[in-house]
């Protein structure tokens, strides 16, 4: 067997290695502590790997993304959003009668206990659209407690990631001041549900048009799976518990709200805003973020693992011209990001951090044109990654994996006496 070497005051340490189906190799420090006890330091995990995964395979450097072995680009093009959530949650393509119980079941489980659509109705109505998922997510488990994936995946599956969308569906509901939630249509698609439930007047029949169907349904395949990013590593952790399903797929949620994760669509949009009211000088914007000391950032621009491009953004951007060219949408915040994005690809700050163009940088420009509001866009993302922690939370329940616990190397204070009060100074 393979084995690195590690050598420690002066002890060597035989440590295996492994390698992936992709040619990465680790080394397995499992044992590490117990035979040295040494721990690894790595802030971030830049560099740990969490577990072996079968789901979804990035490569950094060369921009590629495959769920189960397929590139996104052929998903996205050819696939549903079923489909694909099928694919990652049982690892094959369905067959065409799994895939229509599948999706049967979808429609089928989207239904909110009364209580909940009180509650919904209760969060104030500028109340954040994440806020509200991931509490009425948290929520379903006290509504079904006996849910049991290890019986009925499928049913479990069904009743959250149906569930999910009408909980989405009437927060941006409550915004508008649209009502209550319209009956689900079962011989459409799930993102063809998804705008009908938003979007249609109280009593009124909302049919969306082929191209906002498709884009939704290419954004959620897009927005699937991502290997082991913040919010599924959080579903993972939290899962490793042995805490309930809904309550694993809320800590994913929350992971997600972030500007630095799924929050970034919401972000960049309003930067784009922001330069349109400050007169649209993209320059300037740009100087102030290659200024360290302002804070801030270009937001949709950046990825911890792609240093090449970022293979989503290639899709996004492609779909966010088809999407307004169809349409015949102008859409001024547009013209803004692909100068933001020609300065930056010119501009040896940029080209020398690898900093391009991510998935996010020009998503929120198509949810605007489906006339979805800024605040939902994460919500957005948040229903296309259910998928990807679903599978990640069953492969994690599969391989019956340990509690996830992190050590540390404790900084603070040795051991001192406790001072009583009238003592203190
Ligand atoms: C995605 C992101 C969090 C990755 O972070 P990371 O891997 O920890 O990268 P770092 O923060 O270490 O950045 C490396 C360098 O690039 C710079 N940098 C990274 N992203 C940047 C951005 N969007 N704008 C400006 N500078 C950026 C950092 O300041 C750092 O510069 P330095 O080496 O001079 O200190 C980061 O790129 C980011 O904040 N992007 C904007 C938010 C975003 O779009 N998130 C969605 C991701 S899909």
């Amino acid at each position: 067997m393979n084995s690195a070497r590690l050598t420690l005051n002066g002890n060597e340490f035989e440590l295996p290695t492994l390698v992936g189906e992709e040619g990465e190799v680790g080394i397995d420090i499992a044992k590490l502590r117990g035979s040295s006890g040494a721990i690894t330091l790595d802030p971030g995990y830049g560099n740990t790997g969490s577990c072996r995964s079968a789901i979804t395979f990035v490569d950094g450097e060369k921009g590629i993304l495959r769920y189960r072995g397929i590139a996104i680009d052929e998903l996205s093009a050819d696939a549903s959003f079923e489909e694909v959530s099928h694919l990652l949650i049982h690892g094959e393509l369905p067959t065409e009668s799994t895939l229509k119980s599948f999706t049967s079941a979808l429609a089928a489980n989207n239904d909110l206990p009364k209580e909940m659509v009180t509650m919904i109705d209760a969060f104030p109505k500028d109340g954040h659209p994440m806020g509200i998922l991931a509490a009425m997510m948290a929520a379903l488990s006290t509504f079904y407690p006996d849910a049991d994936p290890d019986a009925d995946l499928d049913g479990v599956v069904a009743g959250l990631m149906g569930r999910a969308m009408s909980i989405a569906a009437l927060s941006y509901r409550k915004q508008k001041g649209l009502g209550p939630l319209p009956e689900i249509d079962p011989s459409v698609s799930y993102a063809a549900n998804f705008l009908r439930l938003s979007h249609a007047e109280s009593g009124k029949e909302y049919k969306p048009s082929k191209v906002l169907e498709h884009a939704l349904d290419m954004l959620l395949i897009v927005h699937a799976d991502h290997e082991q990013n913040c919010s599924t590593s959080t579903v993972r952790m939290v899962g490793s518990s042995q805490a309930n399903i809904f309550a694993s797929m809320a800590g994913g949620i929350c992971g997600l709200w972030g500007p630095l994760h799924g929050g970034a669509n919401q972000a960049v949009l309003e930067m784009l805003e922001q330069i349109q009211a400050n007169g649209g000088d993209c320059t300037k914007h740009m100087e102030l973020v290659k200024d360290k000391e302002s804070g801030v950032r270009l937001m949709g621009f950046g990825h911890r693992v792609y240093k090449n491009f970022d293979p989503r953004a290639t899709i996004m951007k492609k779909a966010c011209d088809e999407v307004l060219g169809e349409l015949g949408i102008e859409d001024p915040l547009l013209d803004i990001a692909r100068k933001l994005e020609k300065i930056a690809l010119d501009d040896d700050f940029f080209v020398k951090r690898k900093l391009y163009p991510n998935v996010d940088f020009y998503s929120g420009i198509v949810y605007r044109a489906m006339g979805i509001p800024t605040d939902m866009f994460t919500v957005m993302f948040a229903l296309g990654r259910m998928p990807g922690w679903l599978a990640h939370w069953k492969e994690l329940r599969d391989e019956g994996s340990r509690i996830h616990r992190p050590r540390q190397i404790y900084t603070g204070y040795q051991a001192r006496p406790y001072v009583p009060v009238a003592d203190r100074g």
